[in-house]
């Protein structure tokens, strides 16, 4: 049974291949000779978070790096080094560390429900949750998730920017920018958290205000945002735009 779903893979990978060359004859030949994509993707390896689909982007066109729950970790080379690689090599001009709602890896660590070895790595969400746990207990228990999805989106942010290879970049002069998103898994929508990052304007300010505005979003009354369309897709309060 297994052995046909893969011969399904091979299936539509053969028909999806030609359909492109079919579209865009020489698009491969034309991929083989190099990369120059504009963005970077820091996101969660849910297999419902497919960064190109969402984006509407094509190969060659966002150089994608996920784990559990879009973690950066100080140490972490294999981040490290898609990061080094995305800034030095590809110049890239965008970095999105992108969330979303639902993260089992957050709910986890909201809750610290054991989950096995993956409890070290969320741990790092604990830190996030202990660092904001006045305003997380002060918030309505339904919306808390999602409020600590949108937390963990930007203390990532400046995990990136503090990172040695931003540090260099900019100040070699290189003009690149880190954004925090979310993405809803129940809309199939983008949200800017619109807290982004040039190594120009100082990072703690950033920070500050983008905490605030997770805080105030969230501490609606929980009728009122849950009566709310737009507070279902996480929208209210902020003043970013989707994508
Ligand atoms: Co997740």
């Amino acid at each position: 049974m297994s052995d046909n779903n893969l011969e399904d893979l091979f299936a539509h990978n053969r028909a999806w291949s030609a359909q492109m060359e079919r579209d865009r004859p020489g698009f491969f030949t034309s991929l083989v000779k190099q990369q120059t994509p504009r963005y970077m993707w820091i996101g969660c390896s849910d297999s419902r978070v497919p960064a190109n689909q969402i984006t509407g982007l094509e190969p060659g066109e966002v150089f994608v790096h996920r784990n559990v729950a879009n973690i950066v970790v100080h140490s972490d080379l294999n981040a490290l080094s898609a990061i080094q690689f995305a800034v030095e090599h590809l110049k890239v001009e965008h970095i999105m560390v992108v969330g979303h709602y639902g993260c089992a890896g957050v709910k986890a660590a909201l809750s610290g429900k054991r989950i096995g070895l993956a409890d070290n790595w969320i741990r790092h969400i604990q830190d996030v949750r202990d660092r904001h746990s006045v305003m997380i207990e002060s918030l309505p228990e339904e919306v808390r998730v999602d409020a600590l999805c949108e937390l963990n989106v930007a203390e990532q942010v400046v995990n990136v920017a503090v990172s040695t290879v931003m540090v260099d970049a900019w100040a070699r002069g290189q003009k690149v920018q880190i954004h925090g998103w979310t993405f809803g898994v129940h809309d199939g929508l983008l949200q800017d958290l619109g807290l982004s990052v040039d190594g120009a304007k100082p990072l703690d300010t950033a920070y500050k205000a983008a905490v605030q505005r997770i805080r105030y979003k969230w501490s609606k009354p929980a009728g009122a945002a849950l009566a709310s369309p737009s507070a279902q897709a996480g929208a209210d309060g902020t003043e970013g735009t989707a994508k």
